[in-house]
């Protein structure tokens, strides 16, 4: 596997595949990696002769007060995490060179509406930074195709929808959320948690998994749903964010000939914020 950390080096690279009619797969990271984003690499192997991960833990989507200084970085572990997954390139860059102009760097890429509700909520400017940096690296690695974990829904929704509207040439796809034997989603912040709060944690996936049962026998009150939700995050100890119905395109409340649903929760445990959700089809 080759490491690179400039966007000239990358490109060399790159050149050499693209001459051979190589296709190009790419598995944007924060690093910290775990068995979700190998699975990330193995769907984007099953899609393309060469496979680029990039690290790169990105300023722009971290609000004041979040958790970009301590954010796990973990370069040499995920090294080799992705040579075993047969990763043919990192690019690891640094803030520098992806954001040669720090500040004066005055582009931004919003989607409208899907970036402003659930975690966007939440978090303002989170999903502007992410689709920001994900415009960029779309434009630096020109990938045939590029795999997004489903875990983050509402992201992979942004995405998708980000490179519909613009044009971009590139296969967004999503992957299904890696568990934990007891449902927890694997996620890099999961090592936020102590070993108590780790025993609670599967109560999200338990909530989602309680809400999804309810609409698959045609229970179609959705605010009682979200209650019970609530209500779940709450006696586990969390403090949710959400606990939401939402039709799986628009991320909006479901109009009555929506079909495709999904359910979305966020809490907050100690340090942590869990996110979940699953899909849920009405009858
Ligand atoms: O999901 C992530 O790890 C990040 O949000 C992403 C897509 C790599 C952009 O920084």
């Amino acid at each position: 596997m080759q490491i690179v950390s400039t966007i000239a080096d990358l490109r060399a690279a790159l050149q050499v595949w693209r001459s051979r009619g190589e296709r190009i797969g790419f598995v944007p990271t924060m690093g910290n990696l775990h068995a979700g984003h190998i699975s990330l690499l193995s769907a984007a192997r099953f899609r393309a002769d060469r496979i680029v991960a990039s690290v790169f833990v990105n300023p722009l989507q971290f609000g004041p007060g979040e958790d970009f200084d301590s954010y796990p970085r973990t370069p040499d572990e995920d090294a080799s995490l992705l040579q075993g997954a047969q990763c043919d390139l990192l690019f690891l860059p640094t803030v520098l060179q992806m954001y040669p102009q720090g500040n004066a760097q005055v582009t931004r890429v919003l989607v409208r509406g899907l970036s402003e509700t659930l975690c966007g909520a939440v978090r303002p400017g989170h999903f502007e930074g992410v689709a920001t940096v994900v415009a960029k690296l779309f434009g630096i690695v020109q990938p045939d195709v590029a795999v997004f974990g489903e875990k983050d829904f509402q992201q992979f929704t942004i995405i998708r929808r980000m490179t519909q509207d613009l044009s971009i040439p590139v296969e967004v796809i999503g992957a299904a959320t890696v568990r934990a034997a007891d449902g927890l989603a694997l996620s890099s912040r999961n090592r936020y948690l102590s070993a108590s709060e780790r025993s609670v944690a599967p109560a999200v996936y338990a909530a989602l998994r309680a809400a999804v049962q309810r609409i698959d026998t045609g229970d179609e009150d959705y605010a009682a749903i979200e209650a019970q939700g609530l209500q779940a995050l709450a006696s586990a100890g969390m403090r949710p964010d959400y606990f939401a119905v939402r039709d799986a395109h628009s991320l909006e409340a479901p109009v009555d000939s929506a079909r495709d649903l999904v359910v979305l929760a966020a809490a907050r445990l100690g340090r942590a914020r869990l996110i979940d959700n699953l899909r849920a089809t009405r009858r």
